[in-house]
């Protein structure tokens, strides 16, 4: 089969022939008809992430056919239509994670190949609406942001949502989450152009963080926020004490413009300020996640689809972060 192999850190991807992966007990082989893109991979194509190995098929995000099983019992999944879990061994507790937590595509390869070997209990039916690109969209970033939104900050639509970066992936999940549901979103972006994008998703508005006070734009035009969903994190991070409510949630789950600024201590427990961290999520999260997409009929955004021979293109469109909504790549 061909597959997406990462060589090193700082390496082009090369695709070349790899041995289809060989099943162990409860394994299923899932025939990818598509990937995607999380930040995640970028990362570790630059050394920046935990537990290294190469060579690797990155790919944490795909949708496809099970094509065969090991166990005589789960003869009747072959030929369905799947999205796949990436997070396993999640473990008993649902506030965290097991130490045995893995993420798909490091350290087992990924779903950047033709076929993928994973746990039976990591597929999931591929809501009907949606094409293999699309369905194939959703799993990580789209379980990272419904756990974020739902089960850490409790959104329900009579609250004012911010999503910062709105042309990230999860961001944009995020932004679909919050929308579906009902409530008022408000954005930030480095580009005008992003969030007009958003207002016609269904954001109220937005402001550029690259502007000058741009916090007190957001203050004006929001009335005050009371769930803020950052995965930036950085400078712009303090800022959020400007405009959040009494009894404001923050979530994060990711720092990709820095670590934490100084806080003003006083302003966080004189409003009651929740800072939450999070990541991925339960079985229960992805299947609520999945719940929710088909309830509400939800489409993501995609940004742009890549063959896998042009995996290299699509890693340095998410490097320049012009993207707006997930980049996929295709057998
Ligand atoms: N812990 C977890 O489970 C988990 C899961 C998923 C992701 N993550 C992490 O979360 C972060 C986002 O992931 P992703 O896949 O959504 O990445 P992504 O699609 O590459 O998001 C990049 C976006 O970040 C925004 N951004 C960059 N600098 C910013 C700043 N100073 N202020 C506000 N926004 C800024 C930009 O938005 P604009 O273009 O609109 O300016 C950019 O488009 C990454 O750090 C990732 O590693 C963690």
């Amino acid at each position: 089969m061909q597959g997406v192999i990462l060589e090193g850190v700082n390496q082009k991807f090369i695709v070349n022939e790899v041995p289809v992966p060989r099943l162990n007990a409860g394994e299923v082989l899932v025939k990818i008809k598509a990937a995607a893109l999380n930040h995640r991979d970028y990362w570790i194509t630059k050394g920046q992430y935990a537990g290294l190995k190469f060579p690797i098929i990155l790919g944490s995000d795909g949708s496809g056919l099970v094509d065969s099983v090991f166990d005589d019992e789960h003869k009747n999944l072959i030929g369905k239509q799947v999205i796949i879990n990436p997070g396993s061994n999640w473990g008993d507790n649902e506030n965290f994670q097991s130490k045995d937590f893995k993420i798909l595509g490091l350290p087992e390869n990924g779903t950047f190949a033709e076929y993928v070997k994973v746990n039976a209990s990591s597929i999931f039916p591929k809501p009907q609406h949606l094409t293999f690109e699309e369905a194939a969209a959703f799993p990580l970033a789209g379980l990272t942001a419904h756990r974020a939104l739902f089960t850490k900050a409790h959104a329900t639509k009579r609250d004012n949502i911010l999503i910062t970066g709105i042309g990230g992936g999860t961001a944009t999940f995020a932004l679909l989450w919050a929308t579906s549901l009902g409530a008022n979103v408000y954005v930030t972006s480095s580009s005008d152009q992003k969030i007009n994008a958003a207002i016609k998703m269904g954001a109220k508005g937005g402001v550029n963080y690259n502007n000058k006070n741009w916090d007190n734009d957001l203050k004006e035009i929001s009335g005050g926020i009371d769930i803020i969903i950052d995965s930036a994190i950085g400078d712009g991070f303090s800022k959020h004490l400007t405009y959040i409510n009494f009894g404001g949630r923050i979530v994060f789950f990711g720092a990709t413009a820095g670590d934490l600024p100084a806080l003003n201590a006083r302003t966080i427990f004189w409003k009651q300020i929740q800072i939450l961290g999070t990541t991925m999520g339960t079985d229960k999260d992805f299947a609520d996640m999945l719940q929710f997409i088909n309830t509400h009929k939800i489409v993501p955004i995609i940004d742009q689809v890549f063959g896998f021979e042009d995996a290299n293109s699509a890693i340095e469109r998410m490097a320049s972060a012009n993207q707006f909504g997930k980049i996929i790549l295709k057998p």
